[in-house]
């Protein structure tokens, strides 16, 4: 049966950040399984995943340029978090919950079917050394994760400044035929006036890194 939730249940117009942060962090332990976003937000609506937020500041801005999306993050990191949540609240923001886990762990026990309209996984840690690979958030167990949980039609949206990680991201997601190759930029030759940065974004451009920006698209039946 379902965990219960312990905040009040929210109506549309959501309740303000203010009001406790209960409702912009989520205990892993309160979160229903599986993971209803309408409950969780409090209306319907579509679902941006933000794996490894960070400190929480592409959210800050992205989910205020658009309040109709309902923005859930994962984060491991507990100071993280924190950080995120402060910007977030400063800000008055509603649309945006965030859950401490690592984000496998998230997505293969919590997220159900058909129900993610974006994941947005900016900066990843590469983790350089052989011996560490499988600490990697792209590695062969996301393919099937992603079929079952991204919309047709959804989208994944990447950005990272180690060119031999893009590699492996783009020979991982290259294998999968339920997605397709929407765009695949350098955002450091040819800069986009509308991109949304992220606090490992301005370091990366400050000590002169690529930055390669990719979006792949779930493909629906027949595409
Ligand atoms: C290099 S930082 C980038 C942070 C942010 N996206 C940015 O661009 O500024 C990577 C972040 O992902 C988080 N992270 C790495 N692996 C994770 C995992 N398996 N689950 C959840 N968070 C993870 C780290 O704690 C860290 O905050």
């Amino acid at each position: 049966m379902d965990k219960a939730i312990k905040a009040p249940q929210c109506d549309p117009p959501l309740r303000p950040a203010e009001k406790g942060g209960w409702d912009l962090e989520i205990p892993i332990g309160d979160l229903p399984k599986p993971l209803d976003f309408p409950r969780v937000f409090g209306r319907t609506g579509p679902v941006e995943m933000e794996v490894g937020s960070g400190s929480g500041l592409f959210l800050a801005t992205e989910a205020a340029n658009r309040p109709d999306t309902n923005f859930f993050a994962v984060e491991r990191d507990g100071a993280e978090v924190r950080r995120a949540k402060d910007k977030w609240r400063r800000r008055g923001l509603l649309n945006v919950r965030i859950v401490k886990c690592d984000a496998h762990y998230l997505l293969e026990e919590f997220v159900p079917d058909n129900s993610i309209d974006s994941y947005i996984i900016l900066y990843s840690d590469p983790w350089p050394k052989k011996r560490h690979h499988k600490r990697r958030f792209f590695q062969p167990r996301l393919l099937p994760t992603l079929e079952r949980t991204l919309k047709p039609g959804g989208t994944v949206r990447i950005k990272t400044d180690v060119t031999v990680y893009y590699e492996v991201i783009r020979e991982l997601l290259g294998g999968a035929p339920f997605l397709r190759l929407e765009h695949d930029r350098r955002l450091d030759r040819e800069p986009d006036p509308d991109d949304v940065q992220t606090n490992y974004q301005r370091k990366a451009i400050e000590q002169g890194h690529p930055i390669h920006a990719m979006l792949y698209k779930r493909t629906t039946s027949g595409e």
